[in-house]
């Protein structure tokens, strides 16, 4: 088989892609190792910046997202018993969307499937060869049987665990990486939110974060250790530990029932260079990682999504290679943002293991600078609605 783009992975990304390409007529092949409904079952981000869903637009898939998604234009951040609101619309003149990354995927893989895109499924022993050419070429297994496309350019969208990052020689490849010392212990419940904005709240207890996806489905968070596991936790005692860390007026009015999903992601920060080797480009989760701590993680895999299509566009349509020359300098900028932005916001919430007192009065002391200091806020703002691409 031939085709223009080979892409690894059939998650946002490499989906993204693949429908960004097919408006200009690009041609491409996504392989993804797990079935359609493994990927869809995933439950992940959840809040969408400007920039991705300007994406969605150009990609022709917006349309029950623009129905069946919700407008936030601030969100409420809580420590001790003070609560107070950073306002993006009025620091940023710009909102965010709540729509569940699983939507996101479904309205991409139905949108591929209509104009006949190929995806192959179940996917195995993916190999990379000569990326560093101008032939490259990957060739794979399907239900035992070997197969080979060749292509102009590869995309590596296959997320932290994929083989496209490994593909780059060591003597190339420099990683970055922060592990944090706890993680995120994360239900899905069919019950309306508690409140209708966002509520990030660092308690005495550990972060918490109350999220939604529509108005009977809540998604909530709280720091967990990472010895824990899902088992450990009943629903009745995630409850209870949530509603300690949240201000009591919302835990008062919190509706809990029974969790219809409910799993542990460890926090880490993680970033490879160069993010191009050759005719191989990486994209999203493959090359970096933040801690979720203010979703920035789907967001910046669209970054990631953005530059490279126009870097291809531009070598397709101008017959120039400036774009995808400068893909791995432009997305690296922008993730690195994403990284201190994540970074910060996960410092400032968080019980920290070896905290010190100093260290907590610390972060007290810049909880209450941002409630009260108005440019403070609006850098928090601007990096939460997303930097501009
Ligand atoms: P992925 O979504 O990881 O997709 C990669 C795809 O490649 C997968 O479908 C995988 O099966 C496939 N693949 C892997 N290896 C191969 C291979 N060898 N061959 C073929 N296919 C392969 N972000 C937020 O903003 N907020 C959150 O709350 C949040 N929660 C998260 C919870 C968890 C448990 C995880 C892991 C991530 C979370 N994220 C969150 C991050 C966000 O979901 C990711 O940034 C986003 O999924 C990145 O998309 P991607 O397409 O780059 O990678
Ligand atoms: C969600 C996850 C986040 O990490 C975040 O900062 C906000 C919302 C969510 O899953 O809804």
């Amino acid at each position: 088989m031939k085709t223009q783009v080979l892409i690894i992975g059939g998650g946002p990304s490499g989906l993204l892609l693949s429908q960004l390409l097919y408006t200009r007529g690009i041609d491409s092949v996504v392989l993804e190792r797990k079935t359609k409904d493994y990927v869809l079952g995933r439950i992940r981000a959840g809040v969408l910046e400007r920039g991705l869903l300007d994406l969605m637009r150009e990609a022709g898939v917006s349309e029950r997202m623009e129905k069946e998604g919700y407008l936030h234009d601030g969100t409420l951040i809580s420590y001790d018993d003070e609560i107070f609101r950073v306002d993006f619309s009025e620091h940023t003149g710009h909102a965010v969307m709540v729509y569940g990354q699983t939507e996101v995927t479904r309205d991409l893989y139905e949108a591929r499937e209509k104009a006949n895109g190929k995806i192959e499924f179940n996917v195995e022993n993916v190999v990379i060869h000569d990326a560093d050419s101008d032939a490259p070429y990957v060739t794979y297994d399907v239900a035992g049987e070997a197969r080979r496309v060749d292509c102009d350019f590869i995309a590596g969208c296959d997320g932290f665990h994929g083989v496209s990052r490994q593909a780059i020689p060591l003597d190339v490849r420099k990683e970055y990486e922060k592990i944090y010392p706890f993680g995120w212990l994360g239900i899905l419940s069919e019950t309306p939110p508690v409140n209708h904005e966002l509520i990030y709240a660092n308690s005495s207890r550990g972060f918490a974060l109350c999220s939604m996806r529509n108005e009977n489905l809540s998604r909530y968070y709280i720091q967990c250790s990472l010895s824990d596991s899902p088992e450990d936790w009943t629903d009745d005692a995630f409850w209870e530990e949530l509603k300690r860390r949240i201000p009591a007026d919302q835990a008062e009015k919190l509706v809990t029932g029974p969790s219809i999903e409910k799993s542990i992601a460890p926090l880490r920060s993680f970033v490879t260079e160069p993010m191009r080797w050759g005719r191989l480009f990486l994209c999203g989760d493959a090359a970096h990682i933040v801690p979720p701590t203010g979703a920035k993680g789907l967001n910046t895999a669209a970054s990631d999504v953005h530059y490279l299509y126009n870097g291809l566009r531009d070598y397709y349509e101008n017959n120039s290679s400036e774009g995808i020359d400068t893909y791995s300098q432009k997305a690296l900028a922008r993730v690195w943002k994403a990284e201190r932005f994540s970074w910060w916001f996960s410092s400032l919430m968080h019980r920290f293991p070896d905290q010190t007192d100093f260290d907590y009065k610390i972060q007290l002391a810049e909880l209450e600078f941002l409630r009260e200091n108005k440019a403070a806020q609006q850098a928090m703002a601007e990096n939460y609605v997303g930097l501009p691409y």
